[in-house]
């Protein structure tokens, strides 16, 4: 398993040492930043070297003064630094990077040399601050020639490149660190176990990142079975675009470790659903999560699929089959209708507010529990296009709840038996949306019950106004827990 290696980013050598022992039993190594000590710090190694590593007993340590042009604080001469890298060989360290950009410059002016006659082990680092180069293979085997560890750093700036990285770094039998810089390449850092990584960077929590994307070590160790104890056989995946705050990588992963299993689910930030397909294939991943804007997509990349995604065109899971096809289902209308599925018989009727991927799911699970549904959209013919084609596939499906379209209810709006239950599925209130409400005007009698599928903000401001009128109120995090429940149990199914 890929070692977990600190970066120790502060300005200080006291704030490092007080780093390292905050995450002393998360580590496996640490990387000390002497590009970010400032200056009255950087002369304080200069004449005393060994003061950079005296604290880090028992983890092995990598020496590095980054360049401003690889991402680096350095503000000196280029002659300065490499004699101040020299100068520090005697302190100790285990490691030290160098940079191997310079075509015929192998050896940085002779510290590869010095390294090796001091036993140190030299990582050849490339970075590429906003590509990912054309040419990996060759690049991987031209640092393996110069250092002990060939490091690449590169941004990607799709899925495709983030699949480049990957096989160049599954190509490369010689020891190598292998990492996509970006929200692109956050999985990189999370999944350095199938890229063969000897180990990946982490940053403290609340301090400066030593790389975008870096995630703290216990985050890494516990969560993400880095680390001398991890292990992991099978992985699995989120798919989205944002992704980032996505709760589904700690529900899927907590669970995971709480039942012992060596599965790891890993957040991909998508941009092209069928290059992303091509990676789930060769890694592979055993289970997906789909998430906006991404679930039509997996419908369509879907070899099989239920009848929740059918009716829905919508496909928030795909199951990996032993014949390494994928197989769709959608646990949307389940984690829905969890939320209510006591009161259902209760309500004669029900309001959908939107017409979306989302809209779609609440309205097939109303209607298929029986309750009849009007749909009320901004744009009043995507609402009836969706009554018509849903009402289609509910009556091929043997079912025959009634559903109506009409605009978005305003003041005086008297809903009737529809106002029994009122679903928000549009992205109005959503983050960073704080303030919006789609139906400002209307006013609740207190006797609906309201149902925002929104769970980021937790309270929308249309939940609070019904609220405030008396009404019961539902928010979207039950759904998310449920459609996530639902799809563990899923992923359960296809691991030993
Ligand atoms: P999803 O698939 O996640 O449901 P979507 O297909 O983009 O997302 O649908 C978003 C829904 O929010 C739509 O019903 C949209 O209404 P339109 O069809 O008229 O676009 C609705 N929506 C978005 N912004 C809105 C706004 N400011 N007021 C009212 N409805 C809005």
């Amino acid at each position: 398993m890929p070692d977990i290696c600190l970066c120790l980013t502060a300005e200080t050598m006291a704030q490092n040492n007080a780093l390292f022992r905050q995450y002393r039993s998360h580590v496996d190594m640490v990387e000390l930043r002497v590009d970010l000590l400032d200056a009255s710090e950087q002369e304080n190694l200069r004449a005393d070297p060994k003061a950079g590593v005296s604290d880090f007993h028992g983890v092995d340590s990598i020496l590095t003064v980054r360049r401003e042009v690889d991402g680096g604080h350095w503000k000196g001469s280029e002659t300065d630094r490499i004699a101040l890298l020299k100068r520090m060989l005697s302190a100790g360290f285990t490691h030290i990077d160098i940079e191997a950009d310079l075509p015929g410059l192998p050896d940085r002016l002779g510290i590869v040399q010095s390294a090796r006659a001091a036993g140190i082990t030299v990582i050849a680092s490339r970075h590429c601050m906003d590509s990912v180069p054309a040419d990996l293979d060759t690049e991987l085997q031209r640092l393996s020639a110069i250092g002990d560890c060939a490091k690449i750093a590169a941004r990607p700036t799709g899925i495709a490149d983030f699949r480049r990285l990957l096989h160049a770094a599954r190509a490369h039998a010689e020891p190598h660190v292998v990492l996509g810089m970006g929200s692109y390449g956050v999985a990189s850092r999370i999944m350095g176990h199938a890229f063969g990584n000897l180990f990946t960077f982490s940053s403290a929590a609340d301090v400066q990142q030593a790389a975008s994307g870096h995630i703290a070590p216990d985050v890494l160790q516990t969560l993400f079975a880095h680390g001398k104890t991890g292990s992991v056989t099978r992985y699995f995946a989120v798919a989205g675009d944002p992704v980032a705050h996505s709760k589904s990588p700690e529900y899927h992963n907590r669970r995971f470790r709480a039942d012992g299993l060596n599965a790891l689910y890993v957040p991909f930030r998508v941009d092209d659903f069928d290059e992303f397909m091509e990676l789930a294939r060769e890694l592979p991943l055993s289970g997906i999560s789909v998430t906006v804007p991404h679930k039509e997509s997996a419908a369509r990349a879907a070899a099989t699929v239920n009848e929740g995604v059918t009716a829905t065109r919508a496909c928030n899971t795909l199951i990996r089959e032993p014949d390494g096809a994928y197989r769709g289902v959608n646990t949307d209308i389940e984690g829905f209708l969890s939320c209510i599925r006591d009161r259902l018989s209760t309500f004669r009727g029900a309001t959908v507010l939107g017409a979306g991927g989302a809209a779609r799911a609440a309205v097939y699970a109303l209607a298929s529990g029986g309750v009849p549904v009007l749909v009320c959209n901004r744009t009043l013919s995507r609402a009836q296009t969706l009554v018509a084609e849903l009402g289609a596939i509910l009556r091929d499906q043997g079912q025959s709840a009634p559903l109506s379209a009409a605009a978005l209810p305003g003041d005086g709006t008297e809903l009737g038996v529809y106002g029994d239950l009122i679903v928000q599925t549009s992205s109005v209130g959503m983050h960073p949306d704080l303030e919006g409400d789609p139906i400002p005007a209307y006013r609740f009698g207190g006797t609906e019950t309201v149902y925002d599928i929104i769970y980021t903000p937790p309270m929308t401001p249309i939940l609070k106004r019904a609220e405030q009128a008396g009404c019961a109120t539902v928010n979207g995090s039950g759904m998310f827990d449920a459609q996530a429940d639902a799809q563990y149990r899923l992923f359960r199914t296809v691991l030993p």
